[in-house]
């Protein structure tokens, strides 16, 4: 089955209304660049400015919260970025694991959540140095996959991104094989889980993606584009990589 590339942008915590032009140039990048999609999540507070503002460009929450509504002060729901001009949001974010103490389960009810509310789900998956250097990357992302992967997954409207802990903001980066080696193990864990329905799902690898060495990621076998933080803040960093997926 052909996957159609995808770069995702991380704003993370960063950004501000001033920095919404950068969307702009990036929106036209990727409309210079049909045969990729194009997606960048922001914090909450600039959702529905970007969505105003760049309307072609899908904008995404970066976390939402697995209940509908309620009594969760301080948390946002899939109903409140949808309305709000998000049309996907990312899970189960490494950032989110460490600093919220979140885990597999909480990544596949916010799955659920937010595909009961119309979102695309950028559901990520990825081992802690620690847990490399002791030999259980495979055995950590394929125990993460099986806790968090929605039944009901499909391509159409979720995305596996592969980050490894370590290398996220640090500028390491695994081998071309180790990042091959995992998105297998990772394809083939959603096989058993979800039957056929896995090879129209996307696997993204982030993690210190940068103009210089996106290209050979993304041609890296079942690597079908990118999750980008630091380099999706400015449209002179952003824009190269989603050429390479081009
Ligand atoms: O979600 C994207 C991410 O965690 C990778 O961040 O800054 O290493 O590209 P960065």
């Amino acid at each position: 089955m052909t996957r159609r590339k995808l770069v995702a942008g991380n704003w993370k915590m960063n950004g501000s209304r001033a920095a919404l032009g950068e969307l702009e140039a990036i929106a036209a990048a990727a409309a210079a660049s049909p045969a990729v999609d194009v997606m960048v999540a922001v914090p909450f507070t600039l959702i529905a400015p970007a969505a105003e503002r760049v309307p072609a460009l899908m904008i995404g929450a970066e976390d939402v919260h697995e209940a509908d509504s309620g009594a969760h002060t301080g948390c946002v729901s899939a109903a409140m970025v949808r309305e709000a001009g998000a049309r996907f949001t990312i899970v189960g974010h490494s950032e989110r694991r460490h600093d919220q103490h979140e885990t597999s389960q909480d990544a596949w009810a916010k799955a659920a959540a937010a595909h009961r509310h119309g979102l695309q789900v950028i559901l990520c998956c990825g081992e802690t140095g620690a847990e490399r250097d002791a030999g259980r990357a495979e055995r950590v992302v394929q125990a993460q996959i099986e806790k968090s992967l929605p039944e009901n997954a499909a391509g159409d409207w979720l995305t596996l991104a592969y980050e490894p802990r370590w290398a996220i903001g640090t500028g390491a980066t695994p081998t071309l094989e180790d990042i091959a080696a995992i998105h297998a193990i990772a394809r083939a864990k959603m096989r058993k889980l979800i039957g056929d329905a896995a090879s129209g799902v996307r696997i993204l690898y982030g993690g210190s993606v940068t103009g210089d060495n996106a290209r050979a990621i993304m041609a890296t076998p079942d690597v079908d584009g990118a999750l980008v933080g630091g380099a999706s803040l400015t449209a002179a960093k952003f824009v190269p990589i989603i050429a390479a997926a081009a």
